[in-house]
């Protein structure tokens, strides 16, 4: 199934309306403040995270402002490029749109309206965990699946979120804002320090080396993926296209050393179909072609992969981290 998630959704609302000056709602989010009642621990980890303390500040800070002002946008909070990746926003009262937050909990889990009530229930109120029947959960998975909800077993759509925000696929915001064109992001790093939270499983650990193995592999290869994705928004030789072609062909130098220690079909076939693309502008169509494969291809591998066969991506796999992780 092809879910078409909200920056997509923003890029059409944008397409049919010309660069909104106002931010259009996100559909279907119910903010931070309906997880929190149910989750505090996880919103008190996502309280640490500059994807929080940034909404207070952010719109304030001269670079935010110098951005703005080189892309002649009034008021950053109402300005729909840079809500789509800094804000959650939501109705107020009176129905008009307004940031709420900073990158929340829907921005990576999905919007939660079709799954928020069905992904806790255990089969009615009175029922616990613990008497929870396999088939009510397997129901209960699905449902919540089926209603947009990303789980975190499915670390390449969960995290295909983080990419499509830190490799700011924009020209005009990198060429005319003089916005950084992205990070260096390599997803255990990024996601084993201040983002982490993992407290249903007991406490906030960091993640076995099994599942490193997997967020090591799926974010090398959405690194690819989003590497061609912006690639393939390039209209010119310019800065912006300089760095999504270096992201493209880092992206692959690290496919190429998975591949050479882990044997397996489906990941030459990765590596093939990144290197069958040709890597330059105004080739749009092609590099979208060959990134959709490639997360097709790349999911279709990870279901079969628990990271128990991925001994060999141990010496790839870098042991920082980005921020503190809380306790
Ligand atoms: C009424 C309480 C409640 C609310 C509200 C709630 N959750 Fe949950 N959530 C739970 C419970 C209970 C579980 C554990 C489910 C289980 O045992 O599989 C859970 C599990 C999860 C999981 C992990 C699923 C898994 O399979 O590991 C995620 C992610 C999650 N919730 C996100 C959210 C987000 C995001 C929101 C707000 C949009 C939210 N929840 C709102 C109670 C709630
Ligand atoms: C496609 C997503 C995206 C869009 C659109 C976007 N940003 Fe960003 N921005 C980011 C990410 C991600 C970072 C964090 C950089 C990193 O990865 O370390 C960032 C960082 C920044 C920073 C430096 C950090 C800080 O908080 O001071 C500024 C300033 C900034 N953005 C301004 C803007 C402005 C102004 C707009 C709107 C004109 C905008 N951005 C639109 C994704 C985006
Ligand atoms: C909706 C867009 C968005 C999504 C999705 C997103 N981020 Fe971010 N992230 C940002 C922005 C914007 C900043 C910069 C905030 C600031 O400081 O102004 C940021 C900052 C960060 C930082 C702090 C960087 C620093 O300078 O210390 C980390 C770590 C991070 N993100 C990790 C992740 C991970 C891991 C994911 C996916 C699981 C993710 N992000 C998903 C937009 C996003
Ligand atoms: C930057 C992206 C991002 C944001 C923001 C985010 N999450 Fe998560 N969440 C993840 C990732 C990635 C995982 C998978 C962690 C793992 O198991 O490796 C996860 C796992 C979870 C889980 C299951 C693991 C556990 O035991 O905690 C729950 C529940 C959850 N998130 C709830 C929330 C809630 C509630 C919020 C907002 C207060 C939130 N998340 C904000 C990315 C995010």
């Amino acid at each position: 199934m092809k879910k078409i998630n909200i920056l997509t959704w923003l890029a059409l609302l944008m397409a049919m309306f010309g660069t909104a000056n106002t931010s259009v709602a996100q559909p279907g989010f119910q903010g931070p403040q309906s997880c929190t009642e149910c989750h505090e621990l996880e919103s008190k980890a996502w309280q640490g995270t500059h994807h929080f303390t940034s909404f207070k500040k952010f719109h304030k800070s001269k670079d935010a402002k110098k951005i703005a002002k080189a892309m002649g946008i009034k008021r950053i909070k109402k300005d729909q490029t840079c809500v789509q990746c800094h804000y959650t926003v939501m109705p107020n009262k009176k129905g008009k749109i307004k940031p709420v937050a900073g990158t929340s909990c829907e921005s990576c889990h999905g919007a939660s309206e079709k799954w928020i009530k069905v992904h806790s229930d255990y089969g009615g109120k009175k029922v616990k965990k613990a008497q929870e029947t396999a088939a009510h959960k397997s129901q209960r998975i699905l449902e919540s699946i089926a209603g947009g909800m990303i789980r975190p077993d499915d670390i390449y759509n969960l995290a295909r979120n983080c990419f499509q925000c830190h490799t700011v696929p924009h020209e005009k915001l990198v060429e005319v804002g003089g916005h950084k064109a992205g990070s260096e992001f390599e997803l255990v790093t990024w996601s084993q320090g201040e983002v982490r939270h993992t407290f249903v499983a007991g406490s906030n650990k960091a993640a076995s080396v099994e599942r490193k193995r997997v967020l090591y592999l799926a974010g090398r290869i959405l690194d690819l993926e989003y590497g061609l994705r912006g690639m393939a928004e390039v209209t010119a030789n310019n800065k912006y296209s300089a760095a999504m072609s270096k992201r493209s062909k880092q992206a692959l130098v690290y496919v190429q050393e998975i591949s050479d220690v882990i044997k397996a079909p489906a990941l030459a076939e990765i590596l093939s179909l990144g290197k069958g693309v040709k890597i330059e502008a105004n080739n749009k169509a092609n590099l979208l072609k060959a990134a959709e494969a490639i997360s097709d291809k790349a999911q279709a591998y990870l279901k079969t992969q628990d990271g128990s066969a991925l001994a060999a991506l141990d010496g790839l796999i870098p042991a920082k981290a980005k921020g503190t992780a809380v306790e």
